[in-house]
C-alpha cells in the first residue's frame, strides 16, 4: 500500500530524528548537532552526526546519510513502507485505511485467519515434539547436533506418528473447514468428505515470512523414506519464489553479507554455529525475486551450495541471477563435505570461516567450470574456450571492472590480455551486450514495436549517466517527454531536473525509486550499455541513439493524436520536420 505525502509528513513530524536515533546510538550534543559512534560502520571515535534543524543524519566516516525513514530502513533493514508503518506505530498514528476496498478488507481478514491456522499448527507441532510421543523426533534432532535452544529458536516441531491430531486441534481452535482447505496442511477427499493430514511422522520446520509469521512448513522423515522432505504447497500465504528460509533472522544479523545454502538443516546448523546471516531457497532454484529481496539487505553473497554436480549446476545458475540483481557473489568450497551442515559437524566454525575467506569470485568460478568442460589439449576446443570466456567478459559493462576481470582471466588461463581485449573489441563491434548473452529471464515479453525505441532510450540514459557532460548536448534535442512512460521516463525526468537544479549526480537518480526491484532496474540501466571508446565513435553513436529515441517518441505521438485537434497535428508535423533536419545533420 502506498501512503499519501500528507501521511508521510505527519509521521515524519511526529518522529524527531534525535529522539529516534538516540534510542539506538548514544548521542552527545555538540553545538547545534549531536555526535555519536556510527552504527553503520566500525569506529572508535564518533563521526556520526545528527542535525535536529535539518532532521537528517550524516556519517563523516562512511558517508551514510538520510532522514529518519532512511535511518530506520538501514538500521532495522526495512523497506520504505515498513519504516513508515513502524514509525507511525511508534508515534501512535493510525495507519489510514480509507483507501482500502471491501475486497481488500475481506482478503486481509482471510489472510489473518490463514496466518492464525499456520501459527496454531506450528504450536501443535511444537508441543508434539515435546510430548512423550515426540521423544523419537527429539532424539533425531539432538542426534543431528541441534541444541534445545536452536529447536526453540527455529520453532521446530513434530507431527505425531499418525497424523491424526492436528485437524481436531485446529477445529477446537475455531477454524472453519473452508479455511482449513486453503491452509495447505490437509488433503481434502471430496468423495468421502474427509480431511487428511498432509504431514505425518515428520520433523517440522516452520517457514516464516519477514514479519516472523508462519506461512508454511517443510517436513522431514527420520530415515531414508521418500520423499525425504515434503513442503507445504503454495497457498494464498506461501509464495515460494518470494520467500527465503531464515531471512527473518538473517536480516537483523549485523553481518555485511548473506549466505545462501540449499537446505533447512544447513540454515539451522549455520545459525547455531554463529553464521546468523544464512538463508535457503525453499527446495526450489533461486529466483530473481529472491535475489531482489536479498539486495534489500546486502550487496555480498556467499554461496554454500552442495559440493556435488547438482550443487555446482545450481550455483552456475545462481551467479548470473544474483549479478543481475546487483549482488556480488562468492562461492564457498565445502569439499570434501556435502553441505554446510556436514562441514560444520566435521570441521567446526573456524574452519568454515577460513573457507569463507578463501571463497572464489563468482565470475572466476563460472570461467573455471567452463574451462573444466573443455579439453584444452585440443586446439579447437581451447580456442572455443577463449571465445566463450570473452563472451562472458562482455557481461561487464563497467570498463574498469571488465579490465580487471580480463587481467584475472588472462593470468589464470595463460592468454595474453591484448588477445582477449581484441576479441572483446570485436564482440563490441558486433553489438554483443550483456543483455544479449543467453540468460534466463522471467520478465514479461515486451511488445515488439517498442523494442528498438525502448532500447535506444536505455542506451541514452546509460550514456548520460556514465558521461554526464553529454547532457548539455542531449537536452538540445531530446526532452524527458520523449521517453516512454514508466522507468525510462522517471529516470529522464529526474536526471533533467537534477541538471536544472545544478546538482547533477547520476547515481542519486536511484533515490527516486522506492522499491528495490525498481532501484535495481534503474541501476541496470545506468550500467547497462558499453560506451564506445573513441570520442568520435561516441559522438556519432549518441546522435544516432537520440534520433531513434526521437523517432519512436514521434511515432507514439502520431499514434495517439486526437483526430480533431488541428493544432496538435501541426505541432507534431513541425516536430517531424525538425527530426528530418536533425537526420541530415548527423
Ligand atoms: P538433510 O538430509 O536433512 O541434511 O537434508 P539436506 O538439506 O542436506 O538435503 P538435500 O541437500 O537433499 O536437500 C536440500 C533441500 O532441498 C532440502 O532442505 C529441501 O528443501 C529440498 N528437498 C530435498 N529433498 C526433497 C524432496 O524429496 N522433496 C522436496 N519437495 N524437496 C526436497
Ligand atoms: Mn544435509
Amino acid at each position: 500500500m502506498r501512503y499519501s505525502e500528507d501521511f508521510i509528513e505527519k509521521v515524519r513530524a511526529a518522529n524527531n530524528i534525535e529522539d529516534i536515533i538516540s534510542g539506538y546510538v548514544k548521542l552527545q550534543r555538540k553545538g547545534s548537532s549531536y555526535m555519536g559512534l556510527c552504527p553503520f560502520h566500525n569506529e572508535k571515535t564518533p563521526s556520526f552526526s545528527v542535525h535536529p534543524g535539518r532532521q537528517t543524519y550524516h556519517c563523516f566516516g562512511c558517508g551514510a546519510s538520510g532522514d529518519v525513514f532512511n535511518f530506520i530502513m538501514e538500521y532495522d533493514r526495512m523497506s520504505f513502507q515498513e519504516a513508515i508503518v513502524s514509525l507511525a506505530n511508534r508515534a501512535g498514528i493510525a495507519i489510514p485505511e480509507n483507501d482500502v476496498t471491501p475486497e481488500q478488507k475481506k482478503a486481509a481478514s482471510e489472510k489473518t485467519r490463514l496466518l492464525n491456522i499456520q501459527k496454531d499448527a506450528a504450536m501443535f507441532y511444537y508441543y508434539k515434539l515435546h510430548s512423550q510421543e515426540g521423544k523419537v523426533a527429539m532424539k533425531y534432532l539432538t542426534d543431528r547436533g541441534i541444541s534445545v535452544e536452536t529447536i526453540k529458536h527455529f520453532g521446530l516441531g513434530y507431527t505425531g506418528k499418525s497424523g491424526s491430531g492436528l485437524y481436531g486441534y485446529l477445529k477446537k481452535k475455531g477454524h472453519s473447514d473452508r479455511d482449513l482447505k486453503e491452509s495447505g496442511l490437509f488433503t481434502f477427499n471430496e468423495a468421502k468428505n474427509t480431511m487428511q493430514e498432509k504431514f505425518w511422522n515428520r520433523v517440522m520446520f516452520p517457514i516464516m515470512d519477514l514479519n516472523r509469521k508462519v506461512i508454511g512448513f517443510g517436513g522431514r522423515v527420520f530415515g531414508d523414506a521418500k520423499p525425504k522432505y515434503l513442503n507445504s504447497p503454495e497457498t494464498k500465504l506461501f509464495d515460494k519464489s518470494r520467500n527465503l528460509y531464515g531471512l527473518y533472522l538473517a536480516r537483523s544479523s549485523r553481518a555485511k553479507s548473506m549466505i545462501i545454502c540449499e537446505g533447512y538443516m544447513d540454515v539451522i546448523s549455520l545459525h547455531q554455529a554463529g553464521f546468523t546471516n544464512a538463508v535457503a531457497s525453499l527446495g526450489t532454484a533461486l529466483t530473481s525475486q529472491q535475489a531482489a529481496l536479498l539486495h534489500r539487505y546486502t550487496k555480498d553473497i556467499y554461496l554454500m551450495y552442495d559440493s556435488d554436480t547438482a550443487g555446482i549446476k545450481a550455483a552456475l545458475r545462481a551467479v548470473p541471477l544474483l549479478r543481475s540483481a546487483g549482488l556480488n557473489t562468492k562461492i564457498v568450497d565445502l569439499k570434501p563435505f556435502k553441505d554446510p551442515d556436514e562441514f560444520i559437524k566435521a570441521r567446526g566454525r573456524e574452519a568454515l570461516e577460513e573457507r569463507i575467506k578463501k571463497a572464489e569470485n563468482g565470475f572466476m568460478f563460472e570461467i573455471r567450470i567452463l574451462y573444466e568442460s573443455y579439453d584444452m589439449t585440443d586446439p579447437q576446443a581451447s580456442s572455443d574456450f577463449y571465445h566463450e570466456a570473452a563472451r562472458k567478459l562482455m557481461t561487464f559493462s563497467d570498463e574498469i571492472e571488465r579490465n580487471s576481470y580480463v587481467a584475472s582471466v588472462s593470468r589464470m588461463y595463460n592468454i595474453a590480455p591484448e588477445v582477449l581485449k581484441r576479441q572483446l573489441g570485436k564482440l563490441a563491434m558486433q553489438g554483443v551486450r550483456a543483455e544479449e548473452t543467453p540468460q534466463m529471464t522471467d520478465k514479461p515479453y515486451k511488445k515488439k514495436e517498442n523494442k528498438t525505441g525502448d532500447r535506444a532510450e536505455k542506451i541514452l540514459l546509460s550514456w548520460i549517466c556514465q558521461k554526464p557532460e553529454t547532457i548539455d548536448m542531449v537536452r538540445e534535442y531530446v526532452g524527458s517527454e520523449d521517453f516512454s512512460e514508466g522507468l525510462n521516463r522517471i529516470m529522464a525526468d529526474s536526471l533533467f531536473k537534477m541538471y536544472e537544479e545544478g546538482k547533477f549526480n547520476p547515481v542519486s537518480v536511484l533515490n527516486y525509486f522506492e522499491e528495490s526491484s525498481e532501484k535495481s532496474d534503474a541501476a541496470a540501466i545506468i550500467e547497462g550499455s558499453l560506451l564506445p571508446e573513441k570520442e568520435e565513435d561516441f559522438n556519432k553513436a549518441i546522435k544516432e541513439v537520440m534520433l531513434s529515441v526521437k523517432t519512436a517518441s514521434l511515432e507514439r505521438k502520431i499514434e495517439n493524436l486526437p483526430l480533431s485537434d488541428m493544432a496538435a497535428f501541426q505541432r507534431v508535423m513541425a516536430e517531424k520536420k525538425n527530426l528530418e533536419e536533425m537526420k541530415k545533420n548527423i
